[in-house]
């Protein structure tokens, strides 16, 4: 017999019907509504804001409503970012600009902690008092600080030249696109989550104008972006004297600047 949850789930245009629905039931049974779950996920909230965790890296990220939803392609950004540390000797830096609700620090720390402990000093930054409070929330139980800013404002001065990894997923839709994002994004993620300015990079160009004062020596940079967009910003990061390159992966739909300083 068919479920009436999967079958309504369906109705509302959720195409993995029957993961959503077992999530909700899971959901409703720590103590939610699960006719309130359902009916807000018909109205078009984000499967991950009702859930209150966002899939990312192996790990549930806390997420609440108001918070950019982590996805899956900037686990690309992660994974290279840790080969990159794990790579360094002696004490390391890692700074994740733009942080949302703190899910790649959050990774970042889950992964290597153990191995680094106190060697390693971990940095988070966004500009929005919504998410700071909840990477503060995620990410202060993992020994990482969290500071409100724009961009490397945010950031403590002794950090200047000393950062071995800097990663940064910061917004990239052009302004003019976000109108035709998806509901989701475009109705229940914050404007300054996904606007980029007129052409997308404005954000992304100011990364890379920053990041050579930041990172120390052979110190990395890695920079979510499109395949659009990359091209501007490998001339960008060449013209700061970075040395840079792209990395894609197919199968996340994920491209990002891969940039490295000398030394
Ligand atoms: C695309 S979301 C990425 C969030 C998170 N890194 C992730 O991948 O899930 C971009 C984040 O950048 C933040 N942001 C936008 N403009 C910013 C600025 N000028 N300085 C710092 N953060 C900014 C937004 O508040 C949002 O949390």
């Amino acid at each position: 017999m068919s479920d009436p949850l999967v079958a309504r789930l369906r109705r509302a245009g959720c195409v993995a019907a029957e993961e959503e629905a077992a999530l909700l039931r899971e959901a409703a049974s720590a103590g939610s509504s699960l006719e309130g779950l359902v009916a807000r996920r018909e109205a078009g909230e984000p499967l991950e804001h009702l859930l209150g965790w966002a899939a990312f890296c192996g790990l549930r990220v806390p997420v609440r409503a108001g918070v950019f939803v982590p996805r899956r392609r900037t686990e690309l950004l992660v994974e290279r970012a840790i080969e990159a540390l794990r790579a360094r000797t002696g004490s390391v830096v890692a700074v994740d600009l733009c942080c949302g609700s703190g899910a790649v620090a959050l990774v970042l720390a889950t992964a290597l902690r153990g191995a680094l402990g106190d060697r390693l000093e971990l940095h988070a930054t966004d500009v929005d008092p919504v998410a700071v409070d909840l990477a503060r929330d995620t990410l202060g139980p993992h020994g990482a600080l969290v500071h409100e800013g724009d961009l490397v404002e945010a950031l403590p001065r002794g950090l200047r030249g000393r950062v071995d990894v800097l990663v940064a997923n910061a917004p990239y839709v052009p302004s003019g696109a976000v109108r035709t994002m998806p509901s989701e994004a475009r109705d229940h993620e914050p404007l300054v989550a996904l606007d980029g300015g007129a052409d997308g990079s404005e954000l992304q160009r100011r990364v890379v104008r920053s990041a050579p004062e930041w990172l120390g020596p052979g110190g990395t940079l890695l920079l979510e972006t499109s395949q659009a967009q990359l091209p501007d910003l490998l001339r960008l990061a060449a013209g700061r004297g970075l040395a840079a390159d792209g990395l894609r992966d197919d199968e996340r739909g994920a491209t990002a600047l891969h940039a490295r300083a000398a030394g």
